[in-house]
């Protein structure tokens, strides 16, 4: 088989690091990809949102499978030009991906199936809005209803605060259309964890579950990030939760997809909150989390290959989807600045010195002569596998110390307490 995996960052070089072992496959291609992708597929040089571009690469090169790492693409229908060409892709159609591209169409969804859920409303307009934030308990969660690249939520334990994000995506806009309509959500509180599972449209697969930290720094302090780093399987996460969101979440959601005419087929992650009263939703992706992916695919047992070729055509129920019992940890090293703004094109030391962990790449190039360079906020994921979370971590740690670039950071806390 000939895979094409579309993204740059750490989720695609380890979905791409996968593939790359399955018997099936003999050739790889990652777009646009990074220089940890390059060392083990061809990287073709056409943006993740260039949907053209893609089907022509599909097409030229007779890719077999084509997967596809963001939400963007998904949410602008990339799967849906595929399939009508006849290219197998994996990944849901635009309307499936609804429930990533609107916090509405989720909400409404979730609502409607009976999946547990946080209560929210919608508006779109400010004065209405910041009227009913003022009757509200404390914190309150305001998001902007489309994609905002992980940056459109605010947890506000003020009601100024909450008045705040209300302005900056009503009335200035900051989020452009995505932010025209907002939800103003209650505030969960219990434990937080991202659970996978396949869905081919019908089926869904034995999931995983792995806990990701959001903020920059340690101890749950900073600005929010796209994940810096990530642990599986958490230790609250057991058989009766297993089955709770199986049952309670990822059936009745992929069964409301199927009923509507516009069924699920791809990754289904829903970002659930362990409560008092048991698993609730407060968000749902339509694709594989980052840097999730890196400490949960070393976990699967099976062909990721052709488990991906099943999802996507259908006939989920008769391949193995199999996890193993092992934990992984995965620590992301950032450049200096970010989620802000930062500096790039440094070169990265200590690489060959890592032994007992894999390497993933997310913002890195390579140059003329095949030195990695930085080439982005979240550089590098370190993911270590071990009989338990505390050995995985001990021995993540300390590759992560062996590596640094000018002006890196890490948080030293990633899976302390599991
Ligand atoms: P998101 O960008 O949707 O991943 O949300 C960012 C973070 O906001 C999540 O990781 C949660 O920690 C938090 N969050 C979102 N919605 C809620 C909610 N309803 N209650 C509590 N926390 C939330
Ligand atoms: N790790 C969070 C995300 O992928 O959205």
């Amino acid at each position: 088989m000939k895979i094409l995996v579309v993204g740059s960052g750490g989720r695609e070089h380890a979905i791409a690091w996968k593939l790359d072992r399955s018997p099936v496959v003999d050739e790889l291609l990652a777009a646009p990809g990074n220089a940890g992708t390059a060392r083990i597929a061809s990287n073709v040089d056409v943006d993740a949102e260039d949907l053209d571009g893609l089907l022509r690469v599909a097409k030229e090169h007779g890719v077999d499978l084509t997967v596809v790492g963001p939400e963007t693409p998904l949410a602008a229908g990339i799967a849906d030009r595929f399939r009508a060409e006849g290219c197998a892709i994996f990944g849901p159609g635009r309307e499936a991906a609804r429930i990533e591209s609107s916090k509405l169409f989720a909400k409404r969804l979730m609502l409607d199936s009976g999946v547990p859920t946080s209560e929210a409303r919608a508006f779109t307009s400010f004065r209405e809005a910041a009227e009913y934030v003022r009757g509200l308990p404390l914190p309150v969660v305001v998001k902007a209803d489309g994609l905002a690249a992980g940056k459109g939520v605010v947890v506000a334990d003020t009601r100024d605060e909450a008045v705040a994000a209300l302005h900056e995506r009503l009335e200035a806009k900051m989020f452009g259309p995505a932010g025209e309509t907002v939800l103003v959500e209650e505030c969960l509180v219990g434990r937080e964890v991202s659970v996978f599972a396949f869905v081919d449209g019908e089926h869904v697969s034995p999931m995983v579950a792995a806990c990701d930290y959001k903020r920059a720094g340690d101890g749950d302090t900073g600005p929010n990030t796209g994940g810096m780093g990530s642990f599986t399987p958490p230790s609250f996460w057991d058989g009766e939760l297993e089955r709770r969101v199986r049952t309670e979440i990822m059936e009745p959601v992929a069964a409301a997809l199927a009923d509507r005419g516009t069924p699920y087929s791809g990754v289904l992650y829903a970002g659930i909150m362990v409560t008092k009263e048991g698993p609730r939703v407060y968000e749902i992706n339509c694709r594989f989390g980052d840097p999730e992916t890196q400490v949960i695919l070393p976990r699967l047992k099976t062909d990721l290959a052709e488990v991906m070729m099943c999802v996507a055509r259908g006939g989920l129920q008769d391949a193995r989807v199999d996890w193993g019992q092992e934990a992984a940890v995965g620590v992301v090293v950032a450049s200096g600045g970010y989620p802000g703004s930062y500096d790039t094109g440094y070169p990265i030391d200590g690489m060959s010195s890592v032994k007992g962990a894999a390497i993933f790449h997310s913002g890195t190039r390579a140059d003329e002569r095949g030195r990695v360079l930085t080439n982005g906020g979240r550089v590098l994921t370190l993911v270590s596998v071990g009989p338990s979370v505390d050995e995985a971590r001990r021995l993540v740690y300390e590759n992560t110390a062996r590596i640094g670039f000018e002006r890196s950071f890490y948080r030293t806390d990633v899976a302390a307490v599991a």
